[in-house]
């Protein structure tokens, strides 16, 4: 279960003054009073309709075997930070490997997508700049634009509009901030909806603003594997991206991609300055070596079958004319269906669950308009009459759940 924006949206609890061992019991209940409790939940038995493995590498017996060649090679930890002998072959091979991917200039890897984004938001912040962030960003672009010293304002969800008067305010106001960047995701992790990164380019290039795209539901899920590259941006210098090598390349780590003429500049700034690239224990080489992998394996028939599957779960659920108006049509491999309550996703899913099939459950306030919503993702490995079963059930008992 994702539970990713929680964290960032969480009301912060009343603090009156209480000893730690009564506060973690206040906490529990209070979450239990909310419907809010939950574990810890794994994939292996189930018809995997929830987890980012979108290509089904992660289990892939040459992703598998990569990992174990790593580990062989270079160890089980990398023992260090990059900046402090922890850099290793295989963190080049893998940069190496991303940029021919995604067709950007230069990578720097990263300990996990999170610590990518902290790490960017962090450099680029400080006094004299500001964010413009989503409504929507995930949970670690919001902690990145909170720790960087920026200055930070919100933008409504996938409107370019409040991003263009958001800009303005900042250009006629009397200290503008010099340095501005907006933040975005590629494709949305809770709706499944994505960015117009090419409109938003050309509004930043207007702005003189940096935009910050965070690609970890497009890389290696959407057309050409990369949605900055899809729009043409890959060679932009004011186009930054993450991304996340824990989703649809199924390993684990994260990595900025930058491009254009300023991409080596940047990547030593990042390089001498970014905290979680300096202070943090270079990414596992098992995990770099798979990502390597990996990356071969996400190839343009992987990801047909990916598109295939993931048009398989809309239409089949749109098709219903009582669910048709509730699905978002997913820009990837995730979509997500609306249910009128927060007990009623839960229950649905705890449904499914006994029916061998694991779908997620976004509920307030782990979402960003207080809308209950079950999450379904497509896998490119799911054998296509499998899924329509499944996806019939899912139909079914989303229905019954509400009769
Ligand atoms: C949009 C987005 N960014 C970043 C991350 C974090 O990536 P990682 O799991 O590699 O830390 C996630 C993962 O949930 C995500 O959905």
């Amino acid at each position: 279960m994702e539970t990713s924006l929680e964290s960032a949206r969480e009301p912060a609890p009343a603090a009156p003054a209480q000893p730690w061992g009564q506060w973690l019991g206040d906490r529990a209940r209070v979450r239990a009073a909310r419907g809010l409790h939950r574990t810890e939940s794994s994939r292996e038995t189930l018809m995997d309709l929830a987890s980012n493995d979108y290509l089904g590498l992660s289990g892939h017996p040459e992703v598998r075997r990569a990992a174990a060649d790593a580990v062989h090679r270079y160890g089980a930890g990398a023992s260090a930070s990059r900046v402090a002998t922890g850099t290793l072959g295989v963190h080049r091979e893998l940069e190496d490997a991303l940029c021919r991917y995604t067709r950007r200039a230069e990578a720097l890897v990263y300990s996990s997508g999170y610590t990518a984004n902290l790490g960017l938001l962090q450099a680029l912040g400080g006094p004299g700049s500001l964010f413009i962030l989503d409504a929507h960003a995930h949970a670690s672009l919001i902690d990145g634009a909170r720790l960087s010293g920026a200055r930070v304002e919100t933008s409504a969800h996938n409107d370019l509009a409040d991003v263009a008067r958001l800009l303005e305010v900042n250009r006629d106001c009397a200290t503008p901030a010099t340095r501005v960047a907006l933040i975005v995701e590629s494709v949305y992790s809770v709706l499944g909806d994505a960015s117009d990164l090419a409109a938003a380019a050309e509004l930043c290039e207007t702005h003189q603003a940096l935009l910050v795209v965070d690609e970890a539901h497009s890389l290696a899920a959407t057309h050409q594997g990369s949605a900055v590259r899809a729009a043409g941006l890959a060679d932009s210098s004011h186009v930054l991206a993450t991304c996340t090598l824990s989703k649809a390349l199924g390993a684990q780590g994260g990595a900025v991609l930058l491009g254009g003429g300023q991409a080596e500049a940047l990547r030593e700034h990042l390089v001498n300055t970014s905290r979680t690239f300096l202070f943090d224990t270079a990414l596992a080489p098992a995990a770099a070596g798979a990502a390597v992998r990996a990356l071969g394996l996400a190839d343009a028939g992987a990801l047909a079958r990916l598109g295939r599957n993931a048009k398989l779960v809309h239409d089949t659920l749109a098709a219903d004319p009582r669910l048709r108006h509730r699905i978002e049509r997913g820009a990837g491999a995730v979509h997500s269906v609306t249910m009128p309550e927060a007990a009623a996703a839960v229950r649905a899913a705890a449904l499914l669950h006994g029916r061998g099939i694991a779908v997620a459950c976004f509920r307030p306030p782990s979402v960003p308009d207080g809308v209950s919503r079950l999450r379904i993702t497509a896998h490119a490995d799911h054998d296509p009459d499998a899924l329509l079963d499944a996806l019939h059930a899912i139909a079914r008992i989303i229905l019954e759940e509400e009769s």
